[in-house]
C-alpha cells in the first residue's frame, strides 16, 4: 500500500472543545472519574477513537437514554455509528468470550450494536491476556500477603499485570498476531503451560491456595478458536492511524485507568502496569507525541479508588457513606465498594501537570448536594511540615495528613441542570475553585453520567 504523503494532509476537523487535531481523555485520580461518558461525548467530532494502554480492568461506562453500556476493552465511542474503533498495541487483550473482548462483542451485538472488521482494528502487537495470567494474578497478590506482611495491591484479577510482565520478559510472551498461525501457536502454549503450571504451583503453594493445572492442548484448542474469531479485526494499527492521520481524520485516545495509577507516576506499588497518564499514547498507539494537540484531564468532584494504597482523603464515615450512595459507587468491573473522600486538589494540580492537561472536566458534581461543607485537600503535612506538593512515594503520601480548605456547600438538586448559571452560586464556586488552584480551565462540568447530563463552559 503506498505511503500517503504527509504536506498533503488536510487539517482534521474543529471540535469546539478540542479544536483543530487529535486529542486525548484521561483520568486524574485513582479511576473511575467518568472518562467514559466524556469519549462518548467527544466521538461526535471524531473518526477514531483509540484505546492505548491497560485492559478489561478499566470500566467504562456510558449511559445513553436510560441505556446503560459498560465497556472494558473496546472504546467508548464503539456505539456510535461510522467510527472507527482501535485497540493499541499498549493494551493487553484478554481474547476470550468469557471475561473479555469477545465477550464484549458478543454482549454488545446482543443489544444491536455490531462489531467487526468495519469498525474494529485490534493491533496485532497487543498482548494477549491468557486463562494463566489471570490464574497467576489472583495467586501472586495472596502469596506476597502471605509471604510478607504487606497490604495487597488488591488487583481486579483480570491478569493484567501478569501478562505485562511477560511482555518485559519477552520470550513468554503472546501477542494477538500469534493467534492467526495456529502451529506456532500450539508450540509456545506448550512451553508456556509447562512454565506457567510450575509457577502457579509454588504460588499456590506459598498461600495454601487450590490450583488446577492448564492443558496446553485444551488451552490451545480454546485460543485457536478465538483468534479464528478475532481475526480479521487483527491487523497494523500504526498504520490505520498513520492513515488516518494523513487523511486529516480527527482521532480521540481514551485513556485507561488513571494518573495515580500509572505504573512510573502513580502511587507505586499500589498501581497498575501500564503507563496510564498520556505520556503511553504515543508509545500504545504508534502516533508520534507531537500529534496530540489537547489533553483533556477528567477529575471528578470528590475522590474514588479500588483496591489498596493511600488514600489521605478517605472518608470513612457517614459523608462517606452517603457520597458512596448518592455516586454509586461501585466498581464497573469487579462491582467492589469504592474508597471515596473530599477531592484532593494536590493531586489533581499534580496529575494534570504530568499529563499537560489544557482542559479540565469535573464530573459528579451533582453528588455534593446536600452535604453543608465542602472540603478539599490543598496540601499535606508530615511531622510538622507541609510537603507542598504531591510527594513522589506512597509510603510518604500513606503517613500524611491533608490540610483542607472548606467552602460553603450546596443543597439543591443539580441533576437536570443544563446551564452553568442555572448551577447554585456554591457550585459554582466550588467548580472556579478547583480551576484557580490547578490552574487550568473547566470546559465542562457533569451533574450526572447521562449523555444529556453535560454542561459545557465556554
Ligand atoms: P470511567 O472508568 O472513568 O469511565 O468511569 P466509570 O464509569 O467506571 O465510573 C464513574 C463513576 O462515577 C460511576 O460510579 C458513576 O455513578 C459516578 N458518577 C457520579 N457522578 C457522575 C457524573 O457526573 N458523570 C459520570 N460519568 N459518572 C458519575
Ligand atoms: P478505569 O479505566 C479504578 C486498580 C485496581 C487495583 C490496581 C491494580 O475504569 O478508571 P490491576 O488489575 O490493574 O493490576 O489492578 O489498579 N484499577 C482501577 N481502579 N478504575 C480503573 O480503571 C482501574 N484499573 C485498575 O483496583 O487497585
Ligand atoms: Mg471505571
Amino acid at each position: 500500500m503506498p505511503q500517503a504523503p504527509v504536506a498533503s494532509a488536510p487539517a482534521p476537523p474543529a471540535s469546539p472543545l478540542t479544536g483543530h487535531g487529535h486529542a486525548a481523555v484521561v483520568g486524574l485520580q485513582w479511576g473511575d472519574e467518568g472518562k467514559g461518558q466524556i469519549v462518548d461525548l467527544l466521538t461526535a467530532d471524531h473518526d477514531v477513537i483509540v484505546r492505548f494502554n491497560g485492559g478489561n480492568n478499566a470500566g467504562h461506562s456510558v449511559h445513553i437514554g436510560d441505556e446503560k453500556f459498560a465497556l472494558h476493552l473496546l472504546p467508548s465511542g464503539i456505539t456510535y455509528p461510522g467510527k472507527l474503533s482501535v485497540i493499541g498495541n499498549g493494551v493487553v487483550v484478554d481474547p476470550s468470550p468469557d471475561t473479555g473482548l469477545l465477550k464484549e462483542i458478543d454482549t454488545l451485538a446482543a443489544r444491536g450494536v455490531t462489531v467487526d472488521a468495519t469498525n474494529l482494528i485490534v493491533s496485532g502487537r497487543a498482548h494477549a491476556v491468557l486463562p494463566y495470567h489471570k490464574a497467576e494474578d489472583k495467586l501472586y497478590d495472596s502469596a506476597v500477603a502471605a509471604a510478607w506482611d504487606h497490604d495487597p495491591i488488591g488487583t481486579t484479577g483480570r491478569g493484567i499485570g501478569p501478562c505485562y510482565a511477560d511482555k518485559a520478559l519477552r520470550s513468554s510472551a503472546i501477542r494477538m498476531v500469534d493467534l492467526l498461525d495456529a502451529e506456532s501457536l500450539h508450540g509456545k502454549l506448550k512451553r508456556n503451560v509447562t512454565i506457567k503450571n510450575a509457577v502457579l504451583r509454588a504460588l499456590a503453594e506459598v498461600c495454601d491456595a487450590d490450583f488446577e493445572p492448564f492443558d496446553a492442548d485444551d488451552l490451545f484448542e480454546q485460543v485457536a478458536a478465538w483468534g479464528a474469531r478475532l481475526a480479521p479485526m487483527i491487523g497494523d494499527t500504526r498504520r490505520t492511524l498513520w492513515d488516518a492521520e494523513s487523511a486529516g481524520r480527527a482521532i480521540l485516545f481514551e485513556g485507561a485507568n488513571a494518573a495515580l495509577l500509572d505504573v512510573d507516576h502513580g502511587t507505586y506499588p499500589f498501581v497498575t502496569s501500564s503507563t496510564t497518564s498520556v505520556l503511553g499514547a504515543a508509545t500504545g498507539s504508534g502516533l508520534a507525541p507531537r500529534k496530540l494537540h489537547t489533553v483533556i484531564g477528567v477529575a471528578k468532584a470528590y475522590t474514588s479508588r479500588v483496591g489498596g494504597g493511600p488514600h489521605p482523603t478517605e472518608l470513612d464515615d457517614a459523608t462517606g457513606e452517603h457520597i458512596r450512595q448518592a455516586g454509586r459507587e461501585f466498581g464497573t468491573t469487579t462491582g467492589r465498594p469504592r474508597r471515596v473522600g473530599w477531592l484532593d486538589l494536590t493531586a489533581v494540580r499534580y496529575t494534570a501537570q504530568l499529563n499537560g492537561v489544557n482542559a479540565l472536566v469535573l464530573t459528579g458534581l451533582s453528588v455534593l448536594a446536600g452535604l453543608d461543607t465542602l472540603r478539599v485537600c490543598v496540601d499535606y503535612e508530615l511531622d510538622g511540615k507541609r510537603l507542598g506538593d504531591f510527594p513522589p512515594d506512597a509510603a510518604t503520601l500513606a503517613q500524611a495528613t491533608p490540610i483542607y480548605e472548606d467552602l460553603p456547600g450546596f443543597s439543591e438538586p443539580t441533576g437536570g441542570v443544563r446551564a452553568y448559571q442555572g448551577l447554585p452560586d456554591q457550585a459554582r464556586a466550588y467548580v472556579e475553585r478547583v480551576e484557580a488552584f490547578v490552574g487550568v480551565p473547566v470546559r465542562i462540568v457533569c451533574v450526572g453520567p447521562r449523555r444529556d447530563q453535560v454542561i459545557r463552559r465556554g
